[in-house]
């Protein structure tokens, strides 16, 4: 094992002091480092959008983010947004509207679309599939993920 760097990050609330390897991603931190596996790994290039997260308060795909980079930063991850287990409005609209298949997209569109409506809280069909053009879902539920979305956005019980 090489020199490593060491951090401090703030995760879902939590402050965590790591070690951590020069070439290691933040997704590589979350997932390997704190065992926070929702975030998923995929095409690891930053095409998929399957490892989004919220960094210092924008989205980002994890797998481009070197971990060495989040020094003194703040991360909010899929296991942060329901941390009680209650679920969000969004995530029950997501499982309303059938948007969730095999789910490997699902916390990265979760992240993205939570992230959109705090920008954009009544969004039309085209800002939700623009918010959303960087989270690919190989099953195939655009449809469903931006009715889900329409609906949060309504309020939709
Ligand atoms: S795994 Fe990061 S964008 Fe695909
Ligand atoms: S639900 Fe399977 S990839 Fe989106």
């Amino acid at each position: 094992m090489g020199e490593t760097i060491q951090i401090v990050v703030t995760v879902n609330g939590r402050r965590r002091a790591l070690d951590v390897e020069p070439t290691a991603t933040l997704l590589d931190l979350l997932r390997d480092d704190l065992g926070l596996t929702g975030s998923k790994a995929c095409c690891l290039v930053g095409e998929c959008g399957a490892c989004t997260v919220r960094l210092n308060g924008r989205i980002v795909d994890s797998c481009l983010v070197l971990a060495a980079e989040v020094d003194g930063g703040e991360v909010m991850t899929i296991e942060g947004l329901a941390p009680d287990g209650r679920l969000t409005a969004l995530q029950e609209r997501f499982l309303d509207h059938g948007a969730v298949q095999c789910g490997y997209c699902t916390p990265g569109q979760l992240m993205a679309a939570t992230d959109l409506l705090a920008r954009i809280p009544h969004p039309t069909v085209a800002e939700v599939e623009e918010g959303l053009a960087g989270n690919l879902c190989r099953c195939g539920c655009y449809v469903q993920i931006t009715e889900a979305v329409l609906a949060a956005a309504e309020g939709e019980r």
